[in-house]
Formats: C-alpha cells, structure tokens, sequence
C-alpha cells in the first residue's frame, strides 16, 4: 500500500469519525430528536390542550382545510409541550415560529415533538404543505403568556361566558378557517366576500338567481357545493358544526 492509499484511508476513517461525533453530539449535547410517528396514539379529530401539571403540557392539534384544531392555544412563559398532530383531510405541514417544530399531519396517523415555550409572545402555527386553494390562509397561533397560566385560558374553546348567537357565530368563523376564503370587508378571496351579503340577489353558477337569506345562508353552510356562486368554484369543505352552530355562523353573517 503506497502513501497516498494510507492517507486515503486515515483521511476517510477521520470523516466517519467525525459523522459520527456529529450525530452523538446533536443527540445528546444539542437534545436534537427527530419527530416521530407516534403508533400508541389513534388519530383524533378533535383538538385539545391538556394541563399536565408542574408546567407540562398536551397539545392535540388537528389540521384540516383550512385551518388548525385549536386555532389558538394560550400557554404560560416556561411550558414543556409534548404536541401530537394529526390531519382531518389532505396532508397538512406545521411549522411554529421561533421554535424547531416542523412537522407533518397526516390523515390517519399522528405525529409528535416536543417543544418549550420560553419566551413570551405570539407564535405562528403555519401550514407549509399545499393542501389546497386556501393553503396560504391556513395559520393558527401560539399565546404563550403569564395570563395564560390560569387554567381556563387552557380551553379557548369553552369561555367562561358561552357566547351565543352572533358572537358564537363571530368565533366560529375564525376557529373553522372560514376567513381563509371569505372575507368580510368586501376584498376579494377565493370564495365570495360576505360583506352586506344578507339581502342581496346572486346568481348561482348553473344560471339560477337566488336571494340570500336564512334559508338560503344555513344552504350554503351546510350544503356548499350546491350554492355555488357564479364565478366561484365548487371549493368549500363541509364544515363540521352542529345546527345550532350553523344557526349561530348565520347569525354572525347577517351582520357583515
Ligand atoms: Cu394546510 Cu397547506
């Protein structure tokens, strides 16, 4: 074997090494872990959070088109979160600002991290999987503040006062995505605004003129491709609310 083998060979055997410290390093000196698909968990369809204790926490989110499940999750400065994710519908990406969560959600299966919430502020939970028209709309949030220690921030779902009517129906517009299509100041979206939409005449896509009114808004909630507008296309997911809720939604849309 001549020099240049051997050097060759010492050359090599120092890269691995160094690999290898690397990958021991990021381990264990760096606390780096790789997610995991979590297979002691069945896929949920609900999100939720769950107040461990001693400053843990269980984040269960779901994604769906085109929003997240909690769309906002208050937690205090120091929360040790062990976040499972699941999909609803199409493979969803998460990523959460200024943190290392990069994750998918896959339909059917859950994934894990576990990450801790230190500094205080406004996190941007973000899809970056395209997983449909309103992909860029799909964001949800992160609080993480000392007001958010109290227990009932835990669950932004269940208020301390149950909104009702309009205001039930203002919240469920935000927490079932419906912003990321339908805005309501008139601008454009990718399905129509809902801006003084209660009253007006529209002609629907097969050429039929309808007037929006209760009857017609619960359709077009609870039956979306049926009440395509025309110019728009048959897009909106059936959104999964009760009929009190889609009472309330319509409610909320008579006074846009
Ligand atoms: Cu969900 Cu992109």
């Amino acid at each position: 074997m001549d020099r240049l083998e051997k050097t060759a060979l010492v050359l090599s055997g120092l890269l691995m090494a160094l690999f290898f410290g690397a990958l021991i390093y990021s381990a264990r000196g760096l606390g780096i872990v790789v997610p995991t698909c979590v297979t002691d968990m069945a896929p949920f369809t609900k999100g939720q959070v769950i107040d461990k204790g001693n400053g843990r926490w269980e984040v269960q989110m779901v994604a769906r088109m085109w929003a997240f499940d909690p769309p906002e999750v208050r937690l205090p400065p120091g929360a040790e979160v062990d976040l499972y994710l699941s999909a609803l519908d199409v493979t969803h990406g998460v990523y959460i600002e200024h943190t290392n969560v990069n994750l998918m959600a896959v339909p059917g299966a859950v994934n894990a991290a576990r990450v801790r919430f230190d500094r205080e502020g406004e996190y941007n939970v973000i899809c970056h999987e395209y997983c449909g028209v309103a992909h860029q709309n799909m964001m949800g949030k992160i609080v993480v503040s000392t007001a958010g220690a109290a227990p009932a921030a835990a669950a932004p779902a269940a208020p301390a006062v149950p909104a009702t009517g309009a205001a039930l129906g203002k919240r469920l517009f935000a927490d079932t995505g419906c912003a990321a299509c339908h805005t309501i100041d008139g601008s454009p979206g990718v399905g129509p605004t809902l801006k003084g939409i209660s009253g007006h005449e529209v002609e629907l896509a097969d050429g039929s003129k309808r007037t929006v009114d209760e009857a017609y808004l619960i359709e077009a909630v609870v039956n979306p491709n049926k009440t395509v507008v025309k110019g728009f296309q048959a897009l909106m997911p059936q959104a999964p609310l009760s009929d009190d809720q889609v009472k309330a939604l319509v409610e909320y849309m008579k006074t846009l």
